[in-house]
């Protein structure tokens, strides 16, 4: 059994008298460790799918096993607990508290489970040691979205999901914030989803799911994924 398996998953939003069917029998396996990408233009449904697989939304149909536990069968308190034990998230915007200094971001995650990894040490591993006391307004775009990313990983969650983590970022710090979540993977064993709409980005992964139209129309695997230093975007 794969580590991640989404099967015959449906998602429909009732819209007034419309119905939108944002993500229509997906089926995909994801394995441990892999760095995922989840590409597909605006409106495909990747973020939905995203939703889904973090809890913090619900399919309509269909298995969502991670681990080997169906999280689609949860009650809202399943899903609550999953959410703040197994799932790391890093948003587009970064989502940090603004006067909290870095270091107090990542430990507001941290002190909400057990096992979490030290603040000051994962932040050092995204290299921020010089700026664990500053606040996000004094921090550039790539340095606040590594701090939402050591937020997300101090709580050493199963999965960490990203959302256009370099959609707000110029090039060569995107770069660099795809660099360290492709270290989370290889060196630290993270599965690391990556929902994008860039397929530039693609060359990266382990694994490509491409989205249209609500569906995933095809799953890639790529046994030689690029490394960021040479990629071109
Ligand atoms: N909460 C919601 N309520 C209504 N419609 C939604 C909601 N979330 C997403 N949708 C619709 O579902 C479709 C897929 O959206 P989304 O998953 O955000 O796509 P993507 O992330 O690929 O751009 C879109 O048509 C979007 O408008
Ligand atoms: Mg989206």
């Amino acid at each position: 059994m794969a580590y991640i398996e989404v099967k015959h998953s449906s998602k429909r939003y009732q819209m007034g008298d419309t119905v939108i069917a944002a993500n229509e029998d997906v089926n995909f396996e994801i394995e441990k460790g892999e760095l995922v990408i989840i590409l597909g233009s605006s409106g495909a449904g990747k973020s939905t799918l995203l939703n889904i697989l973090g809890g913090m939304d619900t399919n309509d149909e269909g298995q969502v096993i991670i681990d080997g536990v169906d999280i689609a069968q949860f009650s809202s308190h399943q899903r609550t607990n999953y959410r703040r034990d197994d799932v790391g998230f890093v948003f587009q915007f970064y989502n940090l508290v603004a006067n909290l200094t870095a270091k107090e971001n990542v430990e507001l995650a941290s002190e909400i489970v057990k096992d979490a990894m030290d603040p000051v040490e994962i932040l050092t591993e995204v290299g921020l040691a010089q700026r664990i006391n500053n606040f996000p307004a004094q921090l550039s775009g790539g340095e606040q979205q590594r701090v939402s990313i050591a937020r997300a990983v101090a709580k050493n969650p199963k999965i960490l999901l990203c959302d256009e983590p370099t959609g707000a970022l110029d090039y060569n710090t995107g770069k660099q914030v795809l660099q360290i979540l492709q270290d989370m993977s290889r060196n630290q064993g993270a599965t690391v989803i990556i929902v994008t709409h860039n397929s530039a980005l693609a060359p990266i992964a382990d694994r490509v799911i491409h989205m249209r139209d609500a569906t995933v129309k095809s799953v890639k695997l790529n046994p030689n994924p690029q490394d960021i230093a040479t990629l071109e975007y």
